[in-house]
């Protein structure tokens, strides 16, 4: 393919405004799929993100169209449209000339609409204005207009009217695309340049990485370095996407695709290396934002005998997903396990979620955490407001933009479920990292009679000590059986108590049947009771069985 024939282009839109949906269309409308409601959404090839209807790892797909005469090959890059996966967005994003910025005619602009096109925008890439869904009852393509003039300054005549469900219009955005969108500006003849800008882990093969070739050519058995880790590797089998692997002898400057070259680790394909061939070595493709761990969790084994088991399914389910960071850790009440860092809460459960279906792994997770830099002083100066605002604009009349600052510990528990029900599904929302900010945080422990149970130190704001500290003893006492003596179950600050349950005494006799003499009986009976204490751990004098520990720290 001559390069001023080739398209490369991402879809991104709010979550929901139909992104899928348009890519099953252009590929449809191409051919590289056969138009049957089985073939619904190609693009979304994980189960987790067939059931959940959210693109999670971005595919890509190299399509062929014919345009007043002459065949294009348009590679679309597909991009997850949650606010936890920005960064999947703009790695994908770096692959590309142009994006189609699909907004719901019926919602509008939304968070993450916003947060997307400022990726798009930065990376000085053609933007085209799609608006889908027009067959909606409730679509209102002229307001959605407006709001695109007015928030990000691109002409209303640019919009593009869509219904991807019905592919009303579809084929006008594949001209659009091949008319607006300009061709990689790459050479054939330069020395080979590729940028991985995705990877994933084949049993068989080991990695799979995606790449978009910035110059020369590559072909199978060529030798190529690639320049983050300087490791040299043959290039074992190379071929396009569309979106199903088709072999190629050789790639081109221009052209995107996959290739194998004997990589074991995913880490050996580190999204944004740059891939050269050995004896030509060239400058590095600028790197991206690397992937920041927002939001971290412990995840342990339901029982310690499955540990290997779980290790290993952990292991490989990382391979594929390198934006997860891993930490091994070990609790007394828990066991073996591992700290493991998030982009973000959905993230972490789609996380979740694989372990559980692709591995058959059944793990306890504990309540997410979000990293605190800790300073020790005597006195904190700093009056802090949990939130703060930092401007506000308005949309149109229905629809405002509102930026605060928040502490990142006050979003990641509930604070998206709140915001929609609050607003009855209304309002979206999206972040950033604003970088630490002092606050007035405080240690807190639990004691059972008067002993620190170390797995249950938390940090919490000053204002939400006491409720945090009710909450927690409640839910202890009520998972702590009662035991022969009186339990204390406190939550201190420093020294000072600041909320207190207590388990009141109960004697089990496990003897009271056991009328006169059998000796042997009793001690089979004594036997029994001391078992079943080894499953406890022992906090001073109280026994505390595996299950409070895990009903107090798992999430809800
Ligand atoms: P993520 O992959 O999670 O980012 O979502 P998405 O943006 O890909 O949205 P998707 O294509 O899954 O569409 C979301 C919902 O909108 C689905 O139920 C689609 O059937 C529906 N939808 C998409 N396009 C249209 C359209 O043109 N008209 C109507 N009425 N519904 C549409």
């Amino acid at each position: 393919f001559a390069v001023d024939k080739i398209r490369n282009f991402s879809i991104i839109a709010h979550i929901d405004h139909g992104k899928s949906t348009l890519a099953d269309r252009l590929l449809e409308i191409t051919g590289a799929i056969v138009k049957t409601d089985r073939n619904k959404q190609v693009l979304d090839k994980l189960q987790v993100e067939r059931e959940r209807g959210i693109t999670v790892k971005a595919q890509t797909a190299s399509l062929f169209y014919r345009h007043r005469g002459q065949t294009y090959l348009l590679n679309l890059i597909d991009t997850p449209g949650h606010v936890d996966f920005s960064y999947e967005v703009s790695r994908s994003i770096s692959a590309c000339q142009g994006v189609l910025l699909v907004v719901d005619a019926n919602q509008g602009i939304q968070a993450q609409t916003v947060a997307n096109f400022y990726l798009a925008f930065e990376a000085q890439l053609t933007i085209i204005p799609v608006i889908n869904k027009i067959d909606l009852k409730n679509a209102d393509p002229e307001r959605v207009e407006s709001q695109i003039e007015k928030v990000f300054d691109i002409p209303r005549e640019e919009c593009i009217r869509i219904s991807a469900k019905l592919g009303t219009n579809v084929d006008q955005v594949l001209q659009e695309v091949v008319k607006r969108i300009p061709h990689p500006a790459v050479s054939k003849a330069d020395a080979f340049r590729a940028l991985v800008f995705d990877s994933t882990f084949d049993h068989y093969r080991g990695v799979v990485a995606n790449i978009a070739l910035f110059g020369g050519q590559v072909a199978k058995g060529d030798k190529i370095v690639s320049a983050h880790l300087g490791k040299t590797y043959e290039v074992n089998e190379l071929g396009i996407l569309t979106p199903d692997e088709h072999p190629r002898d050789r790639l081109y400057a221009g052209q995107v695709g996959y290739v194998v070259a004997g990589m074991k680790e995913v880490k050996e394909a580190q999204v944004g290396d740059t891939l050269y061939h050995q004896n030509k070595p060239v400058e590095a493709l600028p790197g991206f934002k690397p992937a920041k761990a927002m939001v971290f969790a412990g995840m342990y084994p339901m029982d310690q005998s499955e540990y290997s088991g779980l290790r290993s399914a952990v292991e490989k389910l990382t391979l594929n997903d390198s934006s997860v960071t891993v930490q091994r850790d070990s609790s007394l009440a828990l066991g073996a396990g591992w700290r493991l860092g998030f982009l973000g809460l959905l993230h972490m459960e789609v996380f979740n979620q694989r372990l559980e279906q692709e591995y058959n792994a059944s793990v306890i997770v504990t309540s997410p955490t979000v990293p605190y830099k800790a300073v020790l002083c005597s006195a904190k100066l700093m009056k802090n407001r949990r939130a703060v605002q930092k401007n506000m604009v308005y949309i149109d009349d229905q629809r405002v933009m509102m930026k605060y600052l928040f502490p990142l510990n006050e979003v990641v528990v509930d604070f998206y479920d709140q915001l929609k029900s609050l607003s009855s599904g209304y309002a979206s929302f999206d972040y950033e990292d604003a970088g630490y900010q002092p606050a007035d945080l405080i240690k807190m422990d639990f004691l059972l009679n008067g002993r620190p149970v170390e797995e249950l130190t938390t940090i919490v704001h000053k204002d939400r000590a006491y409720s945090t500290g009710k909450f927690m003893c409640e839910r202890l006492k009520d998972s702590i059986p009662r035991q022969m003596f009186e339990i204390a179950v406190q939550a201190a600050i420093g020294s000072k108590i600041i909320a207190r349950e207590t388990i009141k005494a109960y004697r089990k006799n496990v003897l009271a049947k056991c009328y006169g003499g059998d000796v042997t009986r009793k001690m089979k009976l004594l036997k029994k009771q001391a078992e079943g204490k080894k499953k406890m751990r022992r906090i001073g004098n109280v026994d505390v069985p595996k299950d409070a520990f895990i009903n107090v720290l798992k999430r809800k």
